[in-house]
This record gives C-alpha cells, structure tokens and sequence, in this order.
C-alpha cells in the first residue's frame, strides 16, 4: 500500500473548467453547486478588488525592525507601502489567498515576478503579522521586506490548490482561472461531462464515481492539496507543523484502515459543504466502529463528544489558529506530539 502510494504522488490537479464555472453544473446539480459557493475551498482565494477583509480593515500597519509597512484601501485597490525611512516601496496588491479560519496571504507583482506578502492579516488577530515561513528569516532589503519572490513551479502549485481551470498541460494559464477550489479541482475533466449531457451521450457523460473510493483514494483526492501521506512522511514537516496534513495524521492512526470506507475523509465531511463545528454530530462517526454492538473496543472514560478528547486541537505555530488533530489516539495531558 505504502509502496503504491509513494508510486502515486498525486499530481496537482490540472483539469479544465468551464469557461462559466460552476453556473454550468447548478441546473442539474443544485444542492452541491449552492452547498460548495458557501465553502471557505471555494473562496480559496479571490481578486483583491473583492476582498472583504481588505475593505474592513482599510489601513493596516506592521512595524519590523527598521522596515514600516502599511495596506491601505484606495476605492478597490489595495497598495502595499514599505519603507526604511530612506526608500520607499509602492505595490499594488493583486490576490487574496485563504478565506478560512486562520487567514489571508496576499500576491502582488514587482518588476514581471510573483511575490507572497511577507504579512498576512490573521483573523484571531484581526490584523496583520508574519506570513507563516517568514518567522525564520529576516529581511535584508526593502523588496524582502515587502515579500518573497515565488517561481514557476511554486506559481502553478499556489493556483493550482486555490484555484481552477488555471493548470493546464503543467502551464499556468491566468486567463482562463477562476478563483478558488471549483467542481473540476476533484470530479476532473467536468468540460467533456456537460458537452455529453447536453448532446444526450450518456456513455461520454460518465465521471468517476467519487462516492466508491477506498479510504485511501479519498486520502489521495484531498491530498492534492491538503498533502498525501507520502509527502509529508518523504519530505516533512515530521513535528507539529504537520497537524495541517490531515491526511497524513489520519493515515498514522489505529483507527485507520485503507480499504475502509467509514474512515474515508467523506464519511466525516461533506466534499460540497461548510465544515460542521459541532463535535457531536462527529459521535455517529467513530460509533460505526465502535461500539459494543460490534464486539469492538468502547470507551470507558466518554459516552459523547468522542472527537473532543480523541481528536486534540493544537495550536500550529504562526497561524494564530488551530487544528484538529486527525491522528486519532488517547491523548493524554503533557503526551509528546505523536509523529
Ligand atoms: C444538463 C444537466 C447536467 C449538467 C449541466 C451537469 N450535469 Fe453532471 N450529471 C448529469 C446527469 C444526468 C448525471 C448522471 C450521469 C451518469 O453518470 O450516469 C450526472 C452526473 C454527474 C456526476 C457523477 C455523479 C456520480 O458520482 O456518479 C458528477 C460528479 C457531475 N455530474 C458533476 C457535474 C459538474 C461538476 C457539472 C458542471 C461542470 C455538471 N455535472 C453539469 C447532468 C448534468
Ligand atoms: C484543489 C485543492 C483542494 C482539494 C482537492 C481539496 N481541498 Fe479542501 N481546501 C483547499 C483549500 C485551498 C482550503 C483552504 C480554504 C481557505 O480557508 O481559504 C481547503 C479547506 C478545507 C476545509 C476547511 C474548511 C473550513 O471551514 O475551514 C475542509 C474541511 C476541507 N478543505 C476538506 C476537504 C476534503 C474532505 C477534500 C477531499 C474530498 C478536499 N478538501 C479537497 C483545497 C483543496
Ligand atoms: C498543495 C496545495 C497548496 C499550495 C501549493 C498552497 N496552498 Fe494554501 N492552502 C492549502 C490548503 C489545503 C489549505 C487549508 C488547510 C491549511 O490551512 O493548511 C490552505 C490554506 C491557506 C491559507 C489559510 C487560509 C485559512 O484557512 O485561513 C492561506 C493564507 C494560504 N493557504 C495561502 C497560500 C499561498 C499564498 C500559497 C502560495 C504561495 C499557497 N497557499 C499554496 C493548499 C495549498
Ligand atoms: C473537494 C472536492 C469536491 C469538490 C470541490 C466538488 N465535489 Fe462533487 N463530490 C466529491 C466527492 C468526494 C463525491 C462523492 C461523495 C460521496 O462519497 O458520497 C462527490 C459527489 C458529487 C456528485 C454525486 C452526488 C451523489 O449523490 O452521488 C455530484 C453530482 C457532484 N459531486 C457535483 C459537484 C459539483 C456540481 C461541484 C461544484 C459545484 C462539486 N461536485 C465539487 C468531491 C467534490
Ligand atoms: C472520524 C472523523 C474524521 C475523518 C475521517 C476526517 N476528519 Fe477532518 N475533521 C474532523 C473533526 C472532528 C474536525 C474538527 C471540526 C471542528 O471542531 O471544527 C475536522 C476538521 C477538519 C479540517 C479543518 C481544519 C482543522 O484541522 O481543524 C479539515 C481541513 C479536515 N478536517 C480535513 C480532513 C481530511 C482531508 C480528511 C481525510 C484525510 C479528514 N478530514 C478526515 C473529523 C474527521
Ligand atoms: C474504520 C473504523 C474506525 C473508525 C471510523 C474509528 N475508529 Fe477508532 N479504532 C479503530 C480500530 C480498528 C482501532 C484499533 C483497535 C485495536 O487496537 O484493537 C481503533 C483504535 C482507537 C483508539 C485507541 C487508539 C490507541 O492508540 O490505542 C481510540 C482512542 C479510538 N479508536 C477512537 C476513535 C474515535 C474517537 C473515533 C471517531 C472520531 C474513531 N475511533 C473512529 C477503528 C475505527
Ligand atoms: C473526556 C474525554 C473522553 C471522551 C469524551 C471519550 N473518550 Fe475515549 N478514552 C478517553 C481516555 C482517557 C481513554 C483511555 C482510558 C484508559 O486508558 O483507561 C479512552 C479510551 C478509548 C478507547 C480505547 C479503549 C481501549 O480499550 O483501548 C477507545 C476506542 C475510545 N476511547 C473511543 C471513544 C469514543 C468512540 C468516544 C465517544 C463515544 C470516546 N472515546 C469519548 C477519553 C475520552
């Protein structure tokens, strides 16, 4: 399994989409197009012009040793000042990245190159502080204060898990992207499916059938983006930044079986919906395994909010945020990170 999977390093998504995006699926699939707007996924990532962070906080200002900068609002546009008290830069922000609950990264361009921000404005915070990867360096110019330059292939990996319809054949294609994870970034060449719907070819108009996956396909599927377990246990992080990997965590624990369904990333979240914060409607989910009735190991300790206890929420350092812990375990008070 572990071999197949190392073989299988999922390739980013690269499917087009429509032209019109998800417009063209919501006559015929109403519920996931409506359910899938009101994802975080599906707002990955949008122009700067629309960013409603951006437009609630109107002037933002860091301070970092010698170097002050400040976001400002003018109408829809949001310029990005660093200064030295000598010399000053002025860039226009371009892309927001993230709409979920840690918070927003953002792409601008100086002189024909991509850059990160170097800040980002955290939610918990409700201002800005260090992108995550920049605690460990320091800038030794204004430019690596204002951000840091992204290449080709790092270019295409951003977009390619915020965005679709943009990766096509390994290029990036800007005018054709739209913003955020969309149907295509999962169900794959949607373009050909509406064709054939439309032209009564039922035979053409076959997707792959995501509900049949094996736990471990799933695992892959999310993995494109969220990281598969190869990845993480080739390359790392192997210690607490890791807890965003779900699919590595899930994959590290007992509970964990590759051909079973009921521990697949779909049986606890909906592909196309809001994830639920409410713990306990989580209970059902371990209780397919769990439970007397199936001569499996039960709790002596809790009769509900299995997850709550289970599955730990940990603080991922510099994201002013936390995750839950997908290595499913007694987790006991002072216990080291499991890795
Ligand atoms: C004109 C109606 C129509 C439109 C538009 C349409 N679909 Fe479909 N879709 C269908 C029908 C009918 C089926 C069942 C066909 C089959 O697989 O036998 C289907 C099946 C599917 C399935 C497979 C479900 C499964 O698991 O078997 C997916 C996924 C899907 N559509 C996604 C999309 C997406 C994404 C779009 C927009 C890009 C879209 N569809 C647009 C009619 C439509
Ligand atoms: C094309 C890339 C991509 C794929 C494939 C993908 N995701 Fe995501 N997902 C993202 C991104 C990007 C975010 C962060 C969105 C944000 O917060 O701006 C995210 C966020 C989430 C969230 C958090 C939502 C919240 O409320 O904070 C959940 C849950 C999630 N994904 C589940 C899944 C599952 C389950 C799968 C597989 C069925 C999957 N994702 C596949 C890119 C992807
Ligand atoms: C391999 C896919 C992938 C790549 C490449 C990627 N991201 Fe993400 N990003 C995700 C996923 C999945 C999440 C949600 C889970 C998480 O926060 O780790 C996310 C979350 C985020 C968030 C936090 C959103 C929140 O939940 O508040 C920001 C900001 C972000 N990404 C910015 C970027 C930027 C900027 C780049 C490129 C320089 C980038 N990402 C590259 C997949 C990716
Ligand atoms: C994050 C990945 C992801 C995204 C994005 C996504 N889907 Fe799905 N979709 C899935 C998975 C996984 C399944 C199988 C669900 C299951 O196991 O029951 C699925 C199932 C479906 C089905 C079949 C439902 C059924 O009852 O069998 C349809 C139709 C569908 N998706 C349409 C869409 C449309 C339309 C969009 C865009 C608006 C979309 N999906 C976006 C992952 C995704
Ligand atoms: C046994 C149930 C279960 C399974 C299986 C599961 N999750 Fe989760 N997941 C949860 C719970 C519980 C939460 C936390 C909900 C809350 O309190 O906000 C969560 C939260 C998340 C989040 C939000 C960020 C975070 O860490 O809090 C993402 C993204 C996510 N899961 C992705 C995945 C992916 C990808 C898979 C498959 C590899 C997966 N999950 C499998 C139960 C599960
Ligand atoms: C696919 C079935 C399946 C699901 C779903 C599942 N588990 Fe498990 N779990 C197992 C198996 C199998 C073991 C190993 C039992 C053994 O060691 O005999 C296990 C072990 C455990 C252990 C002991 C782990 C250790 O390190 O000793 C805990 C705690 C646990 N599960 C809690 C949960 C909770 C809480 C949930 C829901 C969030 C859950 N499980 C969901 C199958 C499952
Ligand atoms: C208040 C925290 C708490 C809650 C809630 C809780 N557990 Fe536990 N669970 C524990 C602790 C602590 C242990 C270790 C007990 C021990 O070693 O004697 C444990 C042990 C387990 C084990 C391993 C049993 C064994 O014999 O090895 C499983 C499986 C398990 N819990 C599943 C669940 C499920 C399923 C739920 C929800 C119905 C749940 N737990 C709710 C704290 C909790």
């Amino acid at each position: 399994m572990r071999l197949l999977a190392l073989l299988a390093l999922a390739p980013l998504p690269m499917a087009a989409a429509l032209p019109e995006g998800d417009a063209a699926c919501a006559a015929c699939h109403a519920t996931e197009t409506t359910h899938h707007r009101a994802t975080p996924m599906a707002q990955a990532l949008e122009k700067v012009e629309t960013s409603a962070i951006l437009k609630n906080h109107p002037t933002l200002t860091y301070q970092e040793g010698a170097y002050r900068s400040s976001i400002a609002r003018r109408q829809d546009s949001s310029i990005l000042t660093v200064t030295d008290g000598k010399d000053t830069l002025t860039v226009p922000l371009r892309w927001a990245f993230g709409r979920g609950q840690a918070g927003q990264t953002y792409v601008f361009e100086y002189q024909g190159a991509l850059y990160e921000s170097r800040l980002s404005f955290y939610n918990a915070l409700g201002t800005l502080d260090l992108t995550m990867g920049a605690q460990n360096t320091r800038p030794q110019t204004i430019v690596q204060a204002a951000g840091r330059r992204i290449y080709a292939l790092e270019e295409r990996e951003c977009f390619g898990c915020h965005s679709n319809g943009a990766v096509r054949g390994g290029q990036l294609h800007m005018e054709s992207l739209i913003p955020g994870v969309g149907c295509s970034s999962c169900h794959g060449a949607v373009e050909q499916h509406v064709e054939a719907v439309r032209a009564g070819d039922v035979k053409a108009a076959q997707l792959p059938h995501l509900g049949a996956l094996s736990a471990e396909d799933v695992s892959e599927l999310c993995g494109r983006c969220h990281r598969t377990w190869s990845q993480i246990a080739l390359g790392g992080p192997r210690n607490v930044n890791n807890v965003r990997f779900q699919p590595y965590r899930l994959t590290n624990s007992k509970c964990y079986d590759a051909a079973d369904a009921r521990i697949r990333c779909t049986a606890c979240h909906d592909p196309h919906g809001t994830l639920d914060t409410t713990l306990a409607d989580y209970d059902a989910k371990c209780a397919a395994c769990h439970s007397a009735a199936l001569h499996t190991k039960v709790c002596s300790v809790g009769k509900s909010n299995c997850a709550g206890c289970h599955m730990p929420k940990v603080d991922l350092p510099g994201a002013h945020a936390q995750f839950t812990d997908h290595q499913i375990r007694v987790a006991r008070a002072g216990d080291p990170y499991p890795n």
